[in-house]
């Protein structure tokens, strides 16, 4: 059966057809799911059938893959895959973000594995910061090519500091017990297709140069391009998919509106490259070493 790849919308996202990916797959069809991936950024499957050690074969295909997270505990027995979950104490990713930009060569791609889904509710929305980037007007265009930004994960993105409790508390001690500091580059450019994206979300605290309070302002005004409705994929769940994402040029957001109803997905990431500015400069790290957690992809 020939692979059939349908948009869902224009500028990101395609459902994939006419593919198990159970079993391994011939170097033809890697090569057709890496050339989709660059294409439409998000990709939907079915995943029937598929386990965590099918999931983790899977995404093995499109490069080495990352141990669960930095600092947060993976599922048991398989130290390769996060747990994200509801229940349990887990927490809802209800932020826009790219997947781990604090380190210095984040994930290049995040396949989520649907096990359990709400009965309404528990959308992922994936954004494609390249037509973000395309959209700017030409004056912020320069702007943002000149820019660079130091992302970490000391700061409270969860919870309010005012509603943290013990629990809350805990889970923030564990995701920071390893302090990171990474300056990217806000304008990254694509190591396979050469196109430009803006590589900010939620870790990008601070812009080099600039006081935190311009920060702000400078990264609130490129975020409202990458979370235009029209760049922005809203998956549904349904159980036994699988969705993979190129982590280089997007950001996602986990919707909180299932009311606690549980909810767990299964994440597996593909190790990623140090990312590389327009003038061929690459990012920094400032502190924290995360060589435990990732390769470093060529
Ligand atoms: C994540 O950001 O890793 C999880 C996204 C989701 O829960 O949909």
């Amino acid at each position: 059966m020939a692979i059939e790849i349908h948009k869902v919308t224009a500028h990101i996202g395609a459902r994939v057809e006419g593919v198990d990916i159970t079993p391994p797959l011939d170097q033809e069809t890697s090569t057709a799911l890496r050339e989709a991936l660059n294409a439409h950024k998000a990709l939907v499957f079915d995943a029937r059938g598929l386990d965590d050690a099918g999931q983790q074969a899977f995404v093995r295909h499109f490069g080495d893959i990352t141990t669960a997270h930095p600092t947060v505990s993976a599922v048991d027995g398989a130290p390769n895959v996060l747990p994200v979950d509801s229940e349990g104490g887990g927490r809802a990713a209800n932020h826009w973000h790219t997947d781990v930009t604090f380190v210095l060569n984040p994930p290049q791609a995040t396949s989520l594995r649907s096990i359990t889904v709400p009965p309404y509710g528990g959308e992922t929305l994936i954004a494609s910061s390249a037509a973000a980037y395309r959209n700017l007007p030409e004056s912020l265009r320069s702007l943002a090519d000149s820019l660079w930004a130091e992302h970490t994960n000391d700061y409270d993105y969860a919870v309010p500091e005012e509603e943290v409790d013990e629990e809350q508390s805990a889970r923030r001690a564990q995701f920071t017990s390893i302090k990171y500091r990474t300056v990217h580059p806000v304008v990254r450019v694509h190591p396979l297709t050469g196109e430009r994206g803006l590589f900010i979300g939620g870790f990008a605290q601070r812009i080099v140069g600039l006081s935190p309070g311009e920060s702000r302002k400078i990264l609130d005004l490129l975020q409202a391009y990458v979370t235009r409705p029209e760049n922005v994929l809203r998956h549904r769940w349904s159980p036994d998919q699988l969705v993979l994402f190129d982590n280089r040029i997007t950001q996602h957001y986990a919707v909180d509106n299932y009311d606690g109803r549980p909810r767990r997905l299964h994440r597996v990431t593909v190790a990623g490259d140090v990312p590389v500015g327009i003038e061929g400069k690459e990012s920094y790290s400032i502190e924290g070493d995360a060589s435990h957690y990732t390769p470093v992809a060529a």
